[in-house]
């Protein structure tokens, strides 16, 4: 059988790495795939530079339009990024009746509604494994592997630029701002890191996992994000005393009132194997009523590794793209019409544990005002550390590890304790989760 016939919007890292691996292993590619999969076209502004890449194996053009319109072209993949072109571009190929392939998750986190149904409605398959956890298989796993199971959570580090600031942060006792700018200097960050470091990029993925393993739609707008920013090495010290690591994690959880959707740093024990997973590696962790616990570990980025999730979409479509749709792997894995609009949780509803550390002068009675008003709104607490602070005398650093409580407890809670004269700082609380 003829080869199947690719194009590719955008050549950077992620395109020239799935040039390299399927010129690498075609062979054996093509005796998985039943046909040979070729890339015959590239669309990139940098017409040269493309061509410096792929030599005279694909024909190079500026204009994506070109490739879309090349009627030979049976799958194209998207590797511009952003939500912009980008969305246009994936729209025009799927009304072109091209299967598409993305590792775009801020496309499909925001737009993804909008792009399945146009694909539903031309009967083309849009793919995106490389949109999530880099070349570690989670969506097939999702969709696939674990389809026997109710999920009840998924709980990931899935950006790795910001694995790796909090691993520098903790290894070497750097601050925030030192561990970017070591992250940039190695290229693991890039220069403008926002979507990285603000939380965006993982609540991107953790908003398509959520909607693969509970039948939802995909609501970005709906996910409670926060970053790393704002997080200070002392914290990690004292959490790591306290048997813990912080970790930049993205959450959902199914309960009967609803879903969780977050991303913020998170407390886990030091002896579960995800709070192990360092520098830029990224990890996801599963569980489900069947399996129980399942872990994925692997590269969440560069240039190989987030090829294998291309190709191994590449691969899926040139089996099955002459399949009558309805007997695909569905985009979200369950039937589109039996997608739930099960509400997402506000925040102030979300269930954890907390880690709170209080800068209090170091007086008689402190200690019980706080304690008083964490039992007033039903907060009970777990563990108590108090240590001199590094801030001077007649002042001392409070960290209190509390039970389960909805946070909207502890956010009043919070407000009370931080009116006390007592309480000298700004109070640091940081979510914990055992993971059990
Ligand atoms: N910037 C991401 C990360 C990789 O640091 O993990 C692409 O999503």
């Amino acid at each position: 059988m003829e080869p199947i016939q690719v194009g590719l919007l955008g050549i950077g890292t992620v395109g020239s790495g799935t040039f390299q691996v399927l010129a690498r292993n075609q062979e054996e590619i093509r005796r998985r795939a039943g046909r040979g999969i070729e890339i015959t076209m590239v669309a990139d502004l940098d017409v040269e530079r493309a061509r410096a890449l792929v030599g005279d194996r694909s024909k190079v053009v500026a204009d994506a339009r070109e490739v879309i319109a090349n009627p030979a072209i049976d799958i194209v993949v998207e590797l511009i990024g952003g939500y912009g072109i980008a969305r246009q571009l994936v729209l025009e190929a799927i009304a072109a009746g091209k299967h598409v392939v993305t590792a775009n998750k801020a496309l499909l986190a925001v737009h993804g509604s909008e792009i399945f149904a146009a694909a539903r409605d031309k009967g083309v398959m849009v793919a995106f494994e490389a949109a999530v956890a880099g070349g570690i298989p989670i969506i097939k796993a999702l969709r696939e592997g674990l389809t026997a199971n109710q999920i009840e959570w998924i709980a990931g580090i899935i950006n790795g630029t910001t694995n790796f600031i909090l691993s520098e942060m903790r290894d070497k006792g750097l601050d925030f701002a030192d561990a970017l700018s070591e992250a940039k200097r190695l290229g693991y960050a890039e220069a403008d890191p926002t979507f990285d470091i603000e939380g965006i990029d993982a609540a991107h993925k953790i908003t398509l996992m959520s909607a693969i393993a509970f039948g939802i739609p995909v609501q970005f707008s709906k996910a409670h994000v926060e970053g790393i920013t704002s997080l200070q090495s002392v914290d990690i010290h004292y959490a790591e005393q306290l048997g813990y690591r912080i970790k930049l994690l993205g959450i959902t959880r199914r309960l009967s009132t609803g879903i969780e959707l977050r991303v913020h740093p998170t407390l886990v024990p030091a002896k579960r194997l995800i709070a192990n997973v360092e520098g830029a590696m990224n990890a996801v962790m599963v569980q489900a009523d069947a399996v129980g616990t399942t872990l994925y570990y692997g590269k969440g980025a560069g240039s190989e590794p987030t090829a294998s999730a291309v190709i191994a979409d590449l691969v899926d479509i040139t089996r099955l793209h002459t399949a009558d749709p309805c007997s695909r792997v569905p985009h979200l894995a369950f039937q589109p019409d039996e997608l739930h609009a099960t509400v997402v949780l506000p925040i102030s509803e979300v269930v954890t544990a907390f880690y709170l550390r209080l800068q209090v002068a170091d007086e008689k009675g402190v200690l019980a005002d706080i304690t008083r008003i964490l039992a007033d709104v039903d907060i009970s607490i777990d563990a108590v550390l108090q240590r001199e602070s590094e801030e001077g005398e007649n002042k001392t650093d409070l960290i209190i590890l509390t039970h389960q409580t909805p946070e909207g407890k502890m956010r009043a809670a919070l407000a009370k304790m931080q009116s006390l004269s007592t309480v000298l700082a700004p109070i640091v609380s940081i979510r914990k989760e055992e993971l059990a």
